[in-house]
């Protein structure tokens, strides 16, 4: 149910995946924004070429919708080699993993999105596999069983994760490269929403594009999906042109604020502000007050509104910020 909110950035469907793939950006000159990240990406990308090396593993974590698929891709992309996609929660077994592994060929990256939620018996298969491209395998029950290790092909591992947090520190510690995506300013959105235009072949006018990327809280998933709503909009509204006043139309119809935030946003920052007097107040105790779930507060929601100074953590809990009363156009008493 509450999945299908606009602002959620999880993905959400096969069509949607679709449209995204055929948005997705092929090389680092073409991906928009993360000026850090690929600045570093193409001197170990080139560094690693030189030396006729696999790259070393990579671990991409940050809020969900940044581009963590879209990035792998393209460093795959650029080594020339080939990509193998997979998620934390689709390898069961120990087994599954050996037989990722062992399928790899010399130079591949195996990709493993929300890395965080490897089971435990599947990550230390990894460890040996990372470390010296080795695979150590037990055969056979009780007291003839034995162990032989296999060699693997070098390969890079890119993991991606929304829970940095959450990774053991054995598995963290054999990432080579650590990088941190972050939300995107309006103005990288902008640019992303024109492009994806250009894609899409539909004519936006400069208006709309930036009040669309004003209203994607930092997030291009979110700003190509309300794209897609907007040509809607465009097509049936009027001759097909995105022009200001369409976009907006559309995105009060979808019930997206001036500032991105939807419903639930809303709601919690006034369940902090009047239940809990502004906070703080628990994540836990927060997330049951609303009828969320912790991780979606913590991954989706909470990250924008730290960014725009509406909510702030704390050990104690979370505090909503006097710029959040202002918003929601409720008084603010200091304490
Ligand atoms: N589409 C989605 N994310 C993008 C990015 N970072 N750059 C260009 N196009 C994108």
């Amino acid at each position: 149910m509450e999945d299908n909110r606009m602002i959620n950035p999880e993905l959400e469907d096969v069509e949607e995946e679709r449209l995204e793939n055929s948005l997705r950006p092929k090389t680092l000159n073409e991906y928009i924004g993360q000026d850090k990240v690929k600045e570093s990406m193409k001197i170990y990308i080139e560094a690693a070429k030189k030396r006729g090396e696999p790259l070393d593993h990579v671990l991409l974590y940050g809020p969900p919708g940044l581009g963590k698929t879209t990035l792998s891709n393209i460093i795959s992309n650029e080594m020339n080699s080939n990509i193998k996609i997979t998620s934390g929660p689709a390898i069961e077994k120990p087994g599954d993993l050996a037989a990722l592994l062992t399928n790899l060929s010399e130079f591949d990256v195996l990709f493993i999105d929300e890395i965080h939620r490897l089971h435990k018996t599947v990550e230390e298969i990894l460890y040996p596999a990372l470390e010296d491209y080795t695979l150590d395998i037990i055969i056979g029950k009780g007291p003839s069983a034995r162990s032989i290790r296999l060699d693997l092909p070098k390969f890079t591992l890119i993991g991606a994760t929304t829970k940095a947090g959450s990774l053991t520190t054995p598995l963290r510690d054999r990432f080579g490269i650590v990088n941190r995506l972050e939300l995107y300013n309006p103005e990288q959105l902008e640019l992303i929403v024109k492009r994806s235009s250009t894609i899409l072949g539909v004519t936006i006018d400069n208006k709309a594009s930036k009040e669309i990327a004003r209203r994607s809280r930092g997030t291009p998933r979110i700003a190509n999906r309300i794209l897609k709503r907007v040509r809607d909009y465009a097509s049936v509204l009027g001759d097909g042109t995105i022009t200001l006043e369409i976009a907006k139309i559309a995105l009060n119809k979808l019930e997206i604020d001036e500032l991105g935030l939807d419903e639930i946003d809303r709601k919690m920052l006034e369940t902090i502000i009047l239940k809990y007097k502004g906070g703080p107040v628990g994540v836990e105790t927060l997330a049951a007050t609303i009828g969320e779930e912790v991780d979606t507060i913590e991954d989706v929601y909470e990250p924008y509104l730290m960014q725009i100074g509406f909510l702030s953590r704390t050990p104690r809990g979370r505090i909503a910020m006097i710029d959040s009363y202002k918003h929601l156009g409720i008084p603010y008493e200091q304490k």
